[in-house]
């Protein structure tokens, strides 16, 4: 399904309340949580809402989907600083709860296996967030990605390196690695919201709704997903075809998009 917004602070609010409605659904909830420029307002939104109404965040269990290999945690770039600046230092969430893969971690396979494996033991992610790349990627899903991928390393393809570098002060900063859970483990996901905003995201919103399911776009395997809500605002809706709005849905894009498109358009969410 998607939800088209005007705005990104109502793309946020729309997301934050998903991701609010997630956690009071269920006494000890598992979220899995995405990082990037896209969820800052996501996160700021969810802790403005928290303040407002406070929710018992104790038994909340976390799992980001990457971290770059060869950052600390507490380097500025690391996905473990961005999470503690945007959200967790912020909010009553057991820090014992939150998990993101070890970029310095010796024993990658072994961590790798666990980190899978850990999700699976506590029942599986009751909502993963994601971004996604201008190359499709999701997580640090790089193209050609197996759809049967578990968490694993990745070698950030030179667009990821590209966009990814606005980040850092020089190129040759930006790692070349990254730990990322797998396609598969996103997939077991019960429910999935992608989140896109701005111009930068319309080519690829537009490639990933005519692309059948395809390695080539690692997005496009979430047409193989049930339950997923693709949320944007009008710049990042802008090259989708004129019948897309709100509650059209994804997997009918694989068969027809124009056609069902038009059949299951309603009105745009204001
Ligand atoms: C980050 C992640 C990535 C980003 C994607 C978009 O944890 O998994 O897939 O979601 O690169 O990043 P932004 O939002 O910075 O455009």
């Amino acid at each position: 399904m998607y939800k088209i917004y005007d705005t990104v602070d109502e793309v946020a609010r729309y997301t934050a309340q998903r991701l609010l409605n997630r956690i009071q659904a269920r006494p000890d909830p598992v979220l899995g949580l995405a990082t990037g420029s896209t969820m800052e307002p996501v996160y700021a939104q969810l802790i403005t809402e928290l303040r407002k109404t406070p929710v018992d965040l104790s038994r909340l269990t976390t799992f980001n989907l990457d971290e770059y290999i060869g950052l600390d945690g507490s380097h500025a770039q690391s996905y473990r600083y961005y999470m503690c600046q945007n959200l967790f230092n912020k909010v009553n969430i057991a820090q014992d709860r939150v998990h993101l893969p070890d970029g310095l971690v010796e024993d990658v396979e072994g961590a790798c296996q666990a980190y899978s494996a850990t999700i699976k033991a506590l029942g599986g992610l009751d909502l993963q967030l994601l971004g996604i790349g201008s190359n499709g990627h999701i997580g640090f899903n790089e193209p050609h990605t197996c759809f049967s991928s578990r968490t694993h390393v990745v070698r950030l393809s030179e667009q990821t390196r590209i966009d990814n570098g606005r980040f850092f002060s020089t190129r040759a900063e930006v790692p070349t690695h990254a730990l990322t859970l797998g396609i598969q483990d996103i997939l077991e996901a019960k429910e999935i919201l992608l989140v896109a905003t701005g111009r930068n995201k319309a080519r690829i919103m537009a490639e990933l709704f005519h692309t059948p399911v395809d390695e080539a776009l690692p997005a496009s395997a979430l047409k193989l997903h049930s339950n997923v809500t693709i949320v944007l605002d009008r710049e990042a809706a802008a090259q989708l075809p004129p019948q897309v709005s709100s509650g059209g849905g994804l997997a009918a894009a694989v068969a027809g998009p124009e056609i069902s498109m038009a059949e299951g358009a309603v009105a745009s969410t204001k």
